[in-house]
This record gives structure tokens, sequence and C-alpha cells, in this order.
């Protein structure tokens, strides 16, 4: 290379590296949203699992699911089970991500799933004593492993009253139709697809 080229260009290369980092501020620099969500599980077939954000939510905050465009509610709806990336997109295009998971309930184990943890882990029968971290007599029903495990004495304390009944008293038994609820997953094959 002739030696004028190289000395005309080396100053341009220096300069180029050197504004670079000096002038343009990354706008996403710190961007990072705890993404929170709630949802709701596919039942049976239909392939009706739910997503839904509750931070960050606004109008100028945009949503993505496995990669498809973005779309200004922070809802998804008939989701078949299966793993999920969700993408949050800011005004600057900034933009953040989270994972989770659509499982299969058998319709008879997502109405004993709900009875038990109500909707969203809140407003069951069974919390708080066996719910978010709860664990009284060494029982937590946070899992689905745990209550489909624990399937024989659910039906023993809360459809039998057998030592004695659950909820433990002075709360109210089951209603009748949700005794009906867990009876008759036991009988189906309490496993989780039943
Ligand atoms: C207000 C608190 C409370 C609620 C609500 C409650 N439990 Fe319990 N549970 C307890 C306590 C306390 C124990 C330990 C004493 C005992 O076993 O009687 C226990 C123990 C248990 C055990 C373990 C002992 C065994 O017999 O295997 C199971 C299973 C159980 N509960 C099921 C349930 C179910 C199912 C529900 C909801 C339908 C429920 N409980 C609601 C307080 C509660």
């Amino acid at each position: 290379m002739p030696r004028t080229l190289l000395l005309s260009l080396f100053p341009t290369m220096f300069l180029l590296s050197c504004s670079k980092n000096d002038t343009v501020a990354d706008p996403c620099s710190g961007v990072s949203y705890a993404i929170q969500y709630f949802k709701t599980e596919s039942i049976g077939t239909s392939n009706n699992g739910t997503i839904s954000i509750s931070f960050p939510v606004g109008d100028t905050i945009s949503y993505s699911l496995n990669g498809t465009s973005f779309q200004a509610s922070p809802a998804f709806n008939n989701l078949a089970p299966g793993n999920y990336v969700v993408k949050v997109k800011n005004q600057k295009g900034c933009t953040d991500t989270a994972q989770f998971v659509i499982f299969n309930y058998g319709p008879k184990y997502a109405l004993v799933k709900q009875l038990i943890s109500g909707v969203g882990g809140t407003g069951g029968y069974c919390g708080p004593c066996h719910l978010n971290g709860g664990s009284s007599g060494g029982k937590n029903f946070d899992t689905d492993a745990s209550i489909v495990s624990s399937w024989d004495r659910i039906k023993a304390r809360a459809v039998d009253n057998i030592p004695s009944q659950m909820p433990e008293t002075p709360n109210s038994p089951l209603a009748p139709a949700d005794k009906q609820k867990i009876t008759d997953w036991v009988n189906a094959g309490h496993r989780q697809l039943d």
C-alpha cells in the first residue's frame, strides 16, 4: 500500500473508533423489566391456555409471543401446552423477555386444582395453610406434582373427613359439589391429565 494512502486513512479510522463510544449512548442501557404475568393452563385438548402480562403495561409498551409481531394488548389466548417466550418492548425499541410454560390439565384435575388453589393462587380452600410455601402438617400444594402425589390424603381429609375435616375447623368444609369434584378426579385415575 502506498505510504500516502496509509497516512491519510489512519486519522479517519482513529476518529471513527473514538467518536462511537463518546456520542452514541445506548438508549436501552439499564432497561430491564421484572415481567409479571398471570397464566391459565390448557384444559384437555382445547388448547385454551392464556397469559396476561400485568407488568409492564401502558400505552408505550407492546408485546410479542414466540417471535410473532408486536401487539398492544398484553393478553394472549388459545395457547397450546408448551414453552413460550414473551417479549415486551418500550417506545424506544428496548426489549426484555420472560419464559413461561403452559401446562396441560385434564378437565377433572383443573377443577380440583382450582378448588385447592383458587385462581392465581388465591381464594382456594387450602390456603394459606398449604399454599405459597405454607406446609401445615407437612403438606404444601404449590405444585401440580405435590397435589397429584397427595391425592389419597386430599380425598381422605377434604371429602371423607378422616381423621378430621380439611380445611381444619373452624373453617367451613367443602361444599358438596366441590367434594364431588375431588371424588370424580380420584375415580378417573387421579392424574394431572384426568
Ligand atoms: C386453616 C388452615 C388449613 C386449611 C385452610 C387447610 N388445612 Fe390441611 N392442615 C392444616 C393443619 C394445621 C394440618 C396438620 C394437622 C392435621 O393433620 O390435622 C393439616 C394437614 C393436612 C394434611 C396432612 C395430614 C394428612 O392427613 O395427610 C393434608 C393432606 C391436608 N391438610 C389437606 C388439606 C386440604 C386438601 C385442604 C383444602 C381442601 C386443607 N388441608 C386446608 C391446616 C389447614
